[in-house]
């Protein structure tokens, strides 16, 4: 008998045509996000779950999932997942690393690029018909080249935007990290290793690629805002909740920092309303890892993990492994 699974969102038909072949499925193609009694409902006789970052996964789901045993989340952070509560019921959580680290990496950089260029501020301007001339200061902006590049999250992806800035663009590359990296990987992105302060004050472009947790809430609020210098952009493709939105909204009004590229919010899909109202930030919703093949790759390895283990007893990505050598 095969077992029974649950897909929480849409997903390519192609990746559902491939789970459907070993489990039984229950898929949410018509895409409605399920609030938590409903997943809970949901989940009440599943052994394995495909999740997003949209769907929490906590000790109160857990107790209503007695059959779960695995949580296949189609993204590399995993926020969402009650980590601790999971491995103390014995149910694995994986996610999906490495397949989108340059894709997100070359987001991270297009952010950074039309923020300081103003595209989106120009193009709205353009479409609302007020260009009438050219004029020797219109929308102009910050340079990319030559100017200093901060890094607040230095794993992989912020990895790969250090390359990008070093090699492409001759920026200083400076980062924050809890650890340092080898000297080598920092040989790699020619990036020099620094304090949370010195990042903030010394940052033309400050990109933020640290996962979240409570302790990275509000790592960048109005006293780090204060600190940056008034001409610098700040970059945002990790996870809402890593920025005080209001203080930031309240920075970018007073031009305080100069400008802003938004991938995450807190709270999203809802924006704090003052973001949509300053003229100096671009705003994304939650695409730095949307292109049709990285999307395709974290949409398979989060099946592959799903079969890996509840088939062959062996996901390709864990990230509480503890439950496996518990061998539940
Ligand atoms: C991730 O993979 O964590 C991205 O933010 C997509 O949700």
């Amino acid at each position: 008998m095969k077992k029974k699974i649950l897909v929480a969102r849409a997903v390519f038909p192609e990746v559902l045509a491939r789970l459907e072949q070993h489990f039984e499925v229950a898929s949410n193609q018509q895409d409605e996000p399920l609030t938590a009694a409903q997943l809970a409902d949901q989940l009440r006789d599943k052994e394995g779950a495909f999740t997003t970052g949209g769907e929490r996964i906590d000790a109160q789901l857990l107790a209503a999932a007695p059959a779960l045993k695995i949580c296949a989340n189609m993204a590399v952070g995993y926020n969402n997942f009650d980590l601790p509560a999971m491995t103390a019921r014995g149910v694995l959580g994986t996610n999906t690393p490495d397949v989108l680290t340059e894709t997100t990496a070359d987001f991270g950089f297009a952010l950074l690029m039309a923020t300081a260029r103003r595209v989106t501020e120009s193009e709205h301007f353009l479409r609302a018909g007020k260009w009438q001339r050219w004029s020797y200061d219109m929308f102009a902006g910050s340079d990319v080249h030559g100017t200093t590049l901060g890094i607040l999250g230095m794993g992989r992806i912020g990895q790969g935007i250090a390359r990008r800035g070093a090699h492409g663009f001759g920026m200083a590359v400076i980062y924050h990290n809890r650890s340092r990296l080898p000297a080598a990987t920092e040989a790699q992105c020619k990036a020099r290793y620094v304090s949370k302060e010195e990042l903030l004050r010394t940052a033309d472009h400050l990109v933020l690629v640290l996962p979240y947790s409570p302790e990275s809430h509000h790592a960048i609020g109005a006293a780090e805002l204060a600190l940056m210098k008034p001409t610098a952009n700040l970059i945002n493709i990790a996870r809402g909740g890593i920025v005080d939105d209001a203080a930031l909204a309240a920075a970018l009004r007073a031009r305080t920092i100069a400008a802003a590229g938004l991938d995450v919010y807190e709270g999203e899909p809802k924006l704090h309303p003052d973001l949509l109202t300053v003229p100096n930030v671009v705003l994304t919703p939650h695409i730095a890892s949307s292109t049709v093949p990285t999307r395709r790759a974290m949409a398979d390895l989060a099946a592959d993990n799903l079969i890996g283990f509840l088939v062959n007893g062996k996901p390709l990505t864990p990230l509480n492994p503890e439950v496996l050598a518990k061998g539940r």
